[in-house]
């Protein structure tokens, strides 16, 4: 273990204005995505589609990591290079989601665990010859009657915990994934004390586990009112909200904290990310790893069409500048309509 590779990788991704793609669909997921635009989810679409995003001029000023599904790891874009190789050699980090899913945690109806442990060093192994040099694991908490219990919470860090050090002992940067959704009518006190008992419990297993802080990454859900909650927020509500309960639970050896958008809209997750950053200095970087905050307009613009690539991609590459600017506290709305070159 070399603790240098992974703190100059961890940093390299929270860098000034960047973060990062989240592009890690599994086949299920991807489905539903393309579903929306009545597109067919074949390896060739999915491959495709992947390419595109990857391939878009000028993203890597905004996008300095990419996380990858296992199939996608392995595609190759037009050109015959591996797609990893492709985002590398464009200055953007290849990365791998290595869990196996969220299921049903026995004895505890309606609550998940993550799994995927079983076999995960020799396939982190395979992965760093694919190119990854990040990970991530994905564990989910749901707020409802009497849930999440005690239980659910110490699972989920825990699997979080020895997911973290196996990355660590290959010089993989793990990104460390506790969501809490945002389904639900619950209050934003509600998301707040749940989210902050998630990260309390996930940094006390990090310390048992030996998981280098430097070296790591945090990828928390903002603290947010239920989607179907009566009283919905603002960004300085919530980015108020959510910077209070990271100051008392994230230690500040950790370098960076990279959301996931969590069903927010496109333009919420900026303005949210942005608020959080105009509230000043922080002790870690706040950005962003956002998935289909990034990619619902390019979705809705490609269309699955050929002579709408470009066109997509300049979608892509205006919601990554948003975000860019967002990390510096200075978008506006009108950055909506600002135009962006490919050229
Ligand atoms: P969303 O930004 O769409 O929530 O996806 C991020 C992610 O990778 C969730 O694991």
């Amino acid at each position: 273990m070399d603790i240098s590779i992974m703190e100059t990788t961890a940093q390299a991704i929270v860098a000034p204005g960047k973060g990062i793609l989240a592009a890690d669909e599994s086949t299920g997921t991807i489905k539903k995505r393309f579903d929306t635009i009545n597109l067919a989810s074949t390896e060739e679409t999915r491959r495709s589609y992947r390419e595109l995003l990857f391939t878009t001029p000028k993203v890597e000023k905004y996008v300095s990591g990419v996380i990858l599904y296992d199939e996608t790891i392995r595609q190759k874009g037009s050109n015959g290079k591996t797609l990893p190789q492709i985002l590398a050699d464009s200055g953007q980090i290849p990365g791998i989601k290595v869990d196996k899913g969220a299921k049903s945690l026995a004895g505890h109806p309606g609550e998940l665990v993550t799994e995927g442990l079983d076999g995960l060093r020799e396939r982190l192994a395979e992965y760093k010859e694919l190119g990854a040099r990040f990970a991530k694991w994905r564990a989910v908490i749901d707020i409802g009657p009497g849930i999440p219990t005690r239980a659910c919470i110490q699972s989920n860090a825990h699997a979080l915990a020895r997911y973290a050090a196996l990355c660590q002992e290959a010089d993989i940067v793990p990104i460390v994934e506790p969501e809490v959704l945002m389904d639900g009518g619950h209050d934003i006190a509600a998301c707040a004390e749940v989210t902050e008992a998630a990260l309390r419990a996930v940094f006390a297993e990090l310390y048992e586990a030996g998981v280098i802080l430097e070296g790591a990454l945090l990828k928390p859900n903002m603290v947010l009112p239920g989607k179907k909650s009566p009283k919905q927020a603002s960004p300085e509500e919530i980015a108020e909200a959510t910077v209070r309960i990271l100051r008392r639970a994230v230690p500040a050896a950790l370098p960076g904290i990279v959301f996931l958008s969590g069903g927010q809209t496109p333009q919420q997750a900026t303005e949210n990310l942005n608020a959080m950053n105009a509230l000043g200095d922080h002790p870690w970087e706040l950005s962003f790893s956002y998935g289909r905050a990034l990619q619902e307009p390019v979705l809705k613009t490609w269309l699955g069409q050929a002579d709408n690539a470009e066109a997509a991609q300049r979608a892509y590459l205006h919601r990554a500048f948003c975000n860019g600017e967002a990390r510096y506290g200075r978008y506006t709305p009108a950055m909506e309509d600002q135009q962006v070159s490919l050229a």
